[in-house]
This record gives structure tokens, C-alpha cells and sequence, in this order.
């Protein structure tokens, strides 16, 4: 049988590819004919069980976007410093030597940005050391891949060093599909989910819809692949991607740097969709050449030429998509029309072609001094969109020109400092006046100490070549303005300190009174020789696991704290239960964990569960953060949470529609679970925290008359009808909440779940972790 010579030939193959071979061998066969996108063939061919991912739940093989449920193995895991603490202690309590698949942890959130490169990283190391201690004794004893302080920004980092075309990867960050420049099928998720692929659980997604992003002709010198999706923004708006992966393909592909490539990946996650991803190219090929990784081109090519049984084209990988494969939709994008665009302020999606941009900041009375120009970051550090900006720079130097508005510049890696270093384009980014920042996000993550006296609550403008523009989210003021464009229109406005220069048709005045009008910018796309690996010190610790190693976690710390496994269900129904707080209004991830200030708890459970549902509003009183004891005394949600827990009382709590929308973040089921919630029961759930909190071990129940809501209150005594019996069923069953009031009356409320037998499984280990660390 034709499969079978497949999987014994697939031995020839260069290693890397021969699961991924075997893999897509399988889903030809199951899928026969059809044409197939790029994002399904590498997806579909990382399935746990390529028949029943794929048969089940479609239309025999058709009609799988948006339907099956796929079980995917992914080939890594990369973490940054402030999501690898939870994902890491998570790991942890499950007891395992290493993980199933390899990993790499990377600082870089960390480090503020302030008065320059060495002097903060020095700052960053001493203010966040015993948290850098621990994620790299983590990465000794389990063998991960730990880059310190310095060594760049994850995006950056994995760009250079783990994307391979083909692979699947999950980070723990949401601008990972920045890999997808690479042709690698890189997803961002929360640090439990990136657990449960390091204890070797299949992942699960539902199947994404493929947008197809097709693209033409060439961009004009002014141009960057930035605008590309800064323009795509402006079209899909930050919602038009969700459940859905970018697929770009089209003859203007081929006109693209890998880096511009990875670029547009990057900023997918600003449309919400699930990845993005390019095609391999020649470009491809000659990044990975110079990022000493020639080998990697030789297998992709191996692989593309790998005729497995033979005569049938279908049977080659190739890293395209199959000619007259359909998308859900497509955009057609034409690459020499497109414009440079600028997008914000507080939000990425509204897009205004640079041409319009003037008039736009006058017509909406925006800001029309420029306070600051910054670029670099994982999204924009490439070494052509460096040597682009010194283009620019020493244009304006030979004109006598230096910026007028403050201008920073952080580097995605090392790797790139180093070898724009020797290539000479920090000094000129350095005579300019230019400030480097260490190689971590800084800047683009609220990490920003300005020292350009504009004070917090002052209205202000600045561009930069970043990502996100959210309100406050970098300087954490609220009234900046932030604004996104390619780093060489960041570079040339920062020259002009306005917002409504135009550096295509204005001109600026030289110290001698001259016209001066910039050229357009020109650049390299990558280093002539291969790039330098830079200080020895701030490279990649790699090393087997190392089981006796010690985790670095002091037990006075307030940052850190070990993780103990959630207790089993017991084996009985529940009762005894009190509603700690029944709560009003809108309950979302941040009102049950609030970010903020408590961001560096994040690897401090006990620490960080004192701020629980502490912007909750009483909805018997009014009140936020209140609630009452039996005994009738006032407390704070989280100190009675933690009263209760104390007394060994378990609780639950009661709120109304949409609870737990917002994000995936872990903390907002962590932290219930950890004071002692057994249940949530409410009017309707946020989808993605309703599954967060059944891996938890929590219960999530919703009323089945809505109006039942007004039949419970805060400290009455609830025990459960059913729900023993419904999760040793798989989820099969109905459940019941009795409720016994203070004047001695009792009354049941019928509820609805929606909990599949694996998670019924993990209800009854305690969590999913428990049960999963058990199977390995
Ligand atoms: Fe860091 Fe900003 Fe990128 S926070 S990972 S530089 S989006």
C-alpha cells in the first residue's frame, strides 16, 4: 500500500522532516484531493490522530475550518520571563524529569528602558534577579534553552534561532506567529496551555478558518512590509482575524525580505488572528544561510524534491499552498500601490495613509508635536529596517540635521546589535543622537521611564515602529498618543519633531537655512557576511536536563512560591459550599485578576490571589471589593476568600452574563481555585475562561433559568445534586445546586454545563495538569 512505501522511504529524509512527512503522507491519504492551503498542510500534519481529527465532526473530510477539533503535537515551546514563572511552576507540580518536547525560555519583559542599554539591563538584572534565578534553574534542571537578560526579544530570538519551515511551535506570548515569516505555524497561547504541551497532551484548536492575504507588483521605496499589514488592519479592524490564520501568497511575495515577512506575521495578532504565515522563498533560504543555519536550507530543498511514492505531485511537501486551494476569503493587496500608513492613536487598527495623515492630526486637534520617535522592538529591528533608518541618518547628517523629537532604538537580539555593531549602523544611529536601549521590550511594554518631563496625564504624540498602541502602553499614561509606522517614517518624522511632516513631499530647513528633503531610504536586506553572535555572555545557556538541580525559589520570597497540585475531586457530591459574593455588572479577567502593579506576582500565587475579584460589585450592596462573613463582619473579596479558606470552608460564587471575558489569563482561574472556589455559577461564560477554569479543577455552571439568579444570595449553603454522578459519566447528566437560605428554606436550581468527558477528567484529578502529568 502507497502509504506504507511513504512512511519507510520518509528514512532518507533529513530528521527534522521525517515526522512531518509521515505525518502529511497520512492526511493526503485521508484527505484524497483536495487542495490543501499552506496553514492546513503544516497544522494537519502535526495532528495527534490525523483520521480523527479530521473525519470526525465534518463532512467526511470537507468542511473541517471552523468544525473539527484538531489534537495537534506541537514540535516547541518558547516562553518569556513574565508568562514562563506560572507555565514553569505549573511544570513543576507535575512531578516530570524534562519535557516531552524542547523549549527556551527568554528575558526580556523585564528590563526597563531609561537611560540606555547597559545602564538598565544592569538595573533590570538587580531589580529582577531572583526571578531570572529561578527561570534559569528551571531551564538547568529540565534542560530548556534559557537566554538571560539582554539576549533579546523572544520574537527576535526564535526567529533566529528555532523557526523552521514546516515546524509548529507555541509561545507564550501573542506576537509569536512573528515565526510565520519563516513558514512556521506559531501560535500564541497562555502558560497553561503551553504546559500542557510540554507534558506531552495533545493541544487542542478548534480548526481555523484561512484568510488569504494575495499580494502583487512591488513596494515603492518609501514603502515597508509594515504597511502591508498596517494597511490590512485598517481593513480587517482588530476583530476581522479571529478564528482565522493569514495566509499571504501571490507573486509580491517573492519581492519580500524574510524579515519584512516576519513583520506582517507579527501584527496578525493585532487582527486577532490565530497565526499568520508566508511561504518559503528565496529569501527564506538566504536568511537562514545567515543566521548560520545553511543546513536547514539544504532540508527544506531535501524535502521539496522528496518525491515519497512517486508520480503524484501531492505526495511533495511543498511550503506553498496547492494551486486552486480555496480560502474562506481574500484580500488582494497591490503592493506598488500601497502607501506608508500610520495607525493609532489607541488603537492599531485605524489606519490613515501617510498622504492623509496631516490633515487628519489638524481635523482631530491630535498632538502636532512629536515627543518621541522609537523603533526596533520584535516587530521592526531587522537589519534591513536598520540600515534603512541609517539611510535616513546620514542623509540628515550630511545635511547638519540631527532629530528634534527624543529618538530610542531597541534591538530585537544581541545578534543584531552586534552585527549592526560591526557593520557600523549603531554609530550612525548613535550620532544622530539616537539612544540604544538594551535588546528587550522596554519601551513596548509599559517599561519606559521618560525623562522628557512630559508628566502622566499630558497630552502628547509619539510614533513608533512597535506593534501595539494601546492607552498607556508605553510610558503608562493614558493621554499618549501613540502612533505605528515603519521604522524609516518613525526615523524621518523624529527629524521633524511634527506629526504632519511628510517626509515623501516636505521638506526641512539645514542649521544654514537650506531646503533639505529626504531621499527615499535604502537598505540591506541582510549582512554580507553572516551576522555576528555578540557579547558571549548574554548567549544561550543549553544543556541536558539536569535532574538534580535545585529550583531557585527562596521561601521568603514575596515574588515566587513553589505550586502544590490542586486536591482531587471528592468522591461524592459537594455540600457545605457557601456563595462567598454574588456579584453584578460586568465580571471580566481583569476584575477577577487585575493586572497592573500585580504583574510581578505573577509567580506568586498565595501573593497574587489578594487581589481577587477586588473591582466586583457586591450586587446585594452596591459595594466594590466587599463582602460579609456569616457572622455579618465587612471584608474584602480576597481576604474573606482567604478567611474561608483557612476554615477548610469551601465556596462558590454567583454572577451574571459574559463572566470572565476579556483574556486567557490563567491567573483569573488560578486564583478562585487556589482560596478554595469549587464552583462558578452564572448567567453565561467568556468561552475561553469557562475551559481555564475547568482545567483548573473548578466547576463552571450556568443557571438554566436566568432568573434564578434572584433566588440565591451571598453566605447561603449550597451542595450539589448530580454532579458526582454527571463527571464520572464523561459529562453525561444533568445538575442540580441545592440551596439552603438562612431562614431554613431550601430550594433547587436547575443548571447546564458544558463539560466534555476530558474535562470531566480533569474536575476529578483536581486539574487538568494532575490528570495529564499522570498519563506521561
Ligand atoms: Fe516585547 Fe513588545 Fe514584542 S512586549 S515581545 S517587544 S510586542
Amino acid at each position: 500500500n502507497s502509504s506504507r512505501r511513504h512512511l519507510s522511504s520518509a528514512h532518507s529524509l533529513p530528521p527534522t522532516y521525517e515526522k512531518l512527512f509521515n505525518k502529511y503522507t497520512e492526511v493526503r491519504r485521508v484527505l484524497g484531493k483536495q487542495r490543501l492551503t499552506l496553514a492546513e498542510k503544516i497544522l494537519y500534519s502535526h495532528l495527534h490522530n490525523v483520521e480523527e481529527s479530521l473525519l470526525n465532526n465534518t463532512n467526511n473530510g470537507r468542511d473541517i475550518r471552523g468544525k473539527a477539533n484538531l489534537r495537534l503535537n506541537p514540535d516547541r515551546v518558547n516562553m518569556q520571563d513574565a508568562s514562563a514563572q506560572m507555565a514553569l511552576l505549573q511544570f513543576m507540580s507535575c512531578n516530570l524529569e524534562r519535557p516531552a518536547i524542547p523549549a527556551s525560555i527568554h528575558c526580556d519583559h523585564l528590563i526597563v528602558g531609561s537611560k540606555g542599554a547597559e545602564d538598565d539591563l544592569e538595573a533590570g538584572i538587580q531589580t529582577n534577579k531572583e526571578v531570572f534565578d529561578f527561570l534559569e534553574s528551571a531551564a538547568r534542571k529540565y534542560g530548556m534553552d534559557f537566554w538571560p537578560p539582554g539576549a533579546g526579544i523572544i520574537h527576535q530570538t526564535v526567529l533566529e534561532n528555532y523557526a523552521l519551515p514546516g515546524l509548529m511551535m507555541l509561545g507564550t506570548d501573542s506576537h509569536s506567529p512573528n515565526a510565520g515569516g519563516l513558514t512556521t505555524i506559531t501560535i500564541g497561547v497562555g502558560g497553561a496551555d503551553a504546559v500542557e504541551a510540554l507534558v506531552g497532551a495533545p493541544w487542542e484548536l478548534k480548526a481555523p478558518k484561512v484568510l488569504g492575504v494575495e499580494l502583487i507588483g512591488k513596494l515603492d521605496p518609501w514603502v515597508a512590509p509594515k504597511d502591508v499589514i498596517l494597511r490590512l488592519a485598517g481593513e480587517l479592524t482588530v476583530r476581522g482575524g479571529t478564528g482565522s490564520i493569514i495566509e499571504y501568497f501571490g507573486p509580491g511575495v517573492d519581492t519580500l525580505s524574510l524579515t519584512g515577512m516576519a513583520t506582517a506575521c507579527n501584527m496578525g495578532a493585532e487582527v486577532g488572528a490565530t497565526t499568520s504565515i508566508f511561504p518559503y522563498t528565496e529569501a527564506s533560504a538566504r536568511y537562514l544561510r545567515a543566521t548560520s543555519r545553511g543546513q536547514a536550507a539544504q532540508n527544506v530543498e531535501t524535502l521539496q524534491n522528496f518525491p515519497g511514492a512517486g508520480a503524484d505531485k501531492d505526495a511533495y511537501f511543498q511550503f506553498k499552498a496547492d494551486e486552486g486551494a480555496e480560502y474562506d476569503r481574500v484580500i488582494k493587496i497591490d503592493l506598488s500601490q500601497l502607501e506608508p500608513h500610520i495607525n493609532g492613536p489607541f488603537t492599531p487598527d485605524l489606519a490613515t495613509p501617510l498622504s492623509k495623515f496631516k490633515a487628519t492630526v489638524k481635523e482631530q486637534k491630535w498632538p502636532e508635536s512629536l515627543s518621541a520617535g522609537l523603533i526596533g522592538s520584535c516587530t521592526n529591528s531587522s537589519y534591513e529596517d536598520m540600515t534603512r533608518v541609517e539611510s535616513l541618518l546620514k542623509q540628515a547628517a550630511n545635511a547638519g540635521l540631527k532629530p528634534a523629537s527624543d529618538f530610542y532604538v531597541t534591538p530585537g537580539s544581541e545578534q543584531i546589535r552586534a552585527t549592526l555593531e560591526r557593520d557600523g549602523t549603531l554609530q550612525t544611529i548613535e550620532g544622530a543622537g539616537g539612544i540604544l536601549l538594551s535588546n528587550a521590550c522596554g519601551p513596548c511594554i509599559g517599561q519606559w521611564q521618560r525623562h522628557d518631563g512630559v508628566e502622566k496625564g499630558t497630552s502628547n504624540a509619539i510614533l513608533t515602529s512597535y506593534n501595539r498602541n494601546f492607552r498607556g502602553r508605553n510610558d503608562g499614561n493614558p493621554e499618549t498618543m501613540n502612533f505605528l509606522a515603519s521604522p524609516e517614517i518613525v526615523t524621518a518624522m523624529a527629524f521633524a519633531g511634527s506629526t504632519t511632516f511628510n517626509p515623501m513631499t516636505d521638506a526641512l530647513k539645514t542649521p544654514d537655512g537650506k531646503d533639505f528633503k529626504f531621499s527615499p531610504p535604502h537598505g540591506l536586506e541582510g549582512p554580507q557576511t553572516p551576522f555576528e553572535s555578540g557579547n558571549p555572555s548574554l548567549g544561550v545557556l543549553s544543556q541536558p536536563a539536569d535532574p538534580s538541580a535545585e529550583i531557585a525559589i527562596s521561601p521568603t520570597s514575596d515574588r515566587l512560591a513553589f505550586l502544590e497540585p490542586f486536591p482531587p475531586f471528592p468522591q461524592s457530591d459537594l455540600s457545605g459550599l457557601r456563595v462567598l459574593v454574588k456579584i453584578t455588572g460586568k465580571c471580566t479577567t481583569d476584575t477577577i485578576s487585575a493586572a497592573g502593579p500585580w504583574l510581578k506576582y505573577k509567580g506568586h500565587l498565595p501573593n497574587i490571589s489578594t487581589n481577587t475579584l477586588n473591582t466586583a460589585i457586591n450586587a446585594e450592596t452596591g459595594e466594590v471589593n466587599v463582602a460579609y462573613d456569616l457572622d455579618g463582619s465587612k471584608h474584602t473579596i480576597p481576604e474573606l476568600g482567604q478567611r474561608w479558606k483557612d476554615a477548610g470552608r469551601e465556596w462558590l460564587v454567583v454572577a451574571e452574563h459574559n463572566y470572565g471575558e476579556g483574556s486567557a489569563r490563567e491567573h483569573a482561574a488560578l486564583q478562585p481555585r487556589y482560596l478554595g472556589a469549587r464552583i462558578v455559577l452564572v448567567k453565561s461564560f467568556a468561552r475561553i475562561h469557562e475551559t481555564n477554569l475547568k482545567k483548573q479543577g473548578v466547576v463552571p455552571l450556568t443557571f438554566e433559568n436566568e432568573a434564578d439568579y434572584d433566588l440565591i444570595s451571598a453566605g447561603d449553603e449550597v451542595s450539589t445534586v448530580g454532579l458526582y454522578e454527571m463527571l464520572q459519566n464523561g459529562g453525561k447528566g444533568s445538575v442540580q445546586i441545592k440551596v439552603k437560605r438562612g431562614n431554613g428554606e431550601e430550594k433547587l436550581i436547575p443548571t447546564k454545563h458544558a463539560i466534555t468527558e476530558d474535562q470531566a477528567g480533569f474536575i476529578l484529578a483536581g486539574s487538568a495538569l494532575n490528570l495529564l502529568s499522570k498519563g506521561i
